[in-house]
């Protein structure tokens, strides 16, 4: 059975303290209850609440810990960014690669997208790949082949060694923050087409162990639906995971 994940994209917000108050109450709703066998719970904070998160959650199996965001080189003049080396030195386990606000407001291309899930892999990281369309493209109806490209151009290098480290979030943009959720049949239909792309490339045992994430305004009163499609297998949870409360029931969902 492939792995269930929940994980929370905090963005850029909270404050130190309101980082730690809701930290400490994920950790301590982990240790007092028994999460799914196959399930995990990831939180991805600000970089620089990383260290001291990949810490606390250290001792917790199905807690792990993701950066939003590398950069696609080891080291060297690249000033204020992060390297994949360093983010693996401090404990951390995946790191968000591709988000929609990354493309956009940050201009990073497939190209460079392939370059830093490289980087990663060789790195011990994981990378959470995120995919996604605007709203022209679905009404277009070009969202299968916008989709099928951006795999394309970033993942379908890879070996299947490399890919089958790898999560996929499927995250309409039209559906990040607005609101807006994707209903649970279009959820299902993409993430169901895209485990078909990554059957014809790598095989059906490849694709069929493989975890994809839904995300897009996913919180506790669609969850539940979202996440009993059979091709969806978590959430990257934005807006709702800034708070226990939410976010808790999100991952008692499944
Ligand atoms: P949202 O964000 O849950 O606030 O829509 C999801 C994401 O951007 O990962």
């Amino acid at each position: 059975m492939r792995k269930h994940i929940v994980a929370g994209n905090w963005k850029m917000n909270l404050l130190a303290q309101e980082a730690e108050t809701l930290s400490n109450a994920i950790v301590a709703y982990i240790k007092q209850n028994q999460i799914e066998e196959n399930t995990e719970v990831i939180l991805a904070p600000p970089a620089i609440y990383l260290k001291e998160l990949a810490e606390a959650t250290e001792p917790f199996a199905k807690l792990n810990i993701a950066a939003q965001n590398c950069h696609q080189a080891a080291s060297g003049a690249f000033t204020g960014e992060l390297s994949a080396p360093m983010l693996s030195n401090i404990g951390v386990d995946y790191v968000i690669i591709g988000h929609s606000e990354r493309r956009l407001y940050f201009q990073e291309s497939n190209e460079v997208l392939r370059q830093k899930i490289l980087s990663a892999l060789s790195n011990d990281l994981q990378p959470i790949f995120c995919c996604g369309e605007d709203e022209a493209i679905r009404d277009q109806d070009q969202h299968e082949d916008f989709i099928a490209q951006q795999l394309k151009e970033s993942l379908f290098d890879l070996e299947a060694s490399e890919i089958a480290q790898c999560v996929i979030a499927y995250e309409p943009i039209w559906a990040i923050g607005t609101g807006k959720t994707a209903s649970s049949e279009q959820a299902q239909k993409m993430h169901h087409f895209i485990r078909s792309l990554i059957a014809k490339q790598y095989g059906n045992d490849l694709a069929n162990s493989m975890t994809i994430l839904y995300g897009g305004s996913c919180k506790p009163s669609n969850a539940k639906e979202l996440f009993s499609q059979p091709d969806v297998d978590g959430g990257l949870i934005g807006g709702a995971s800034l708070s226990a409360d939410q976010f808790i029931p999100i991952i008692e969902s499944f």
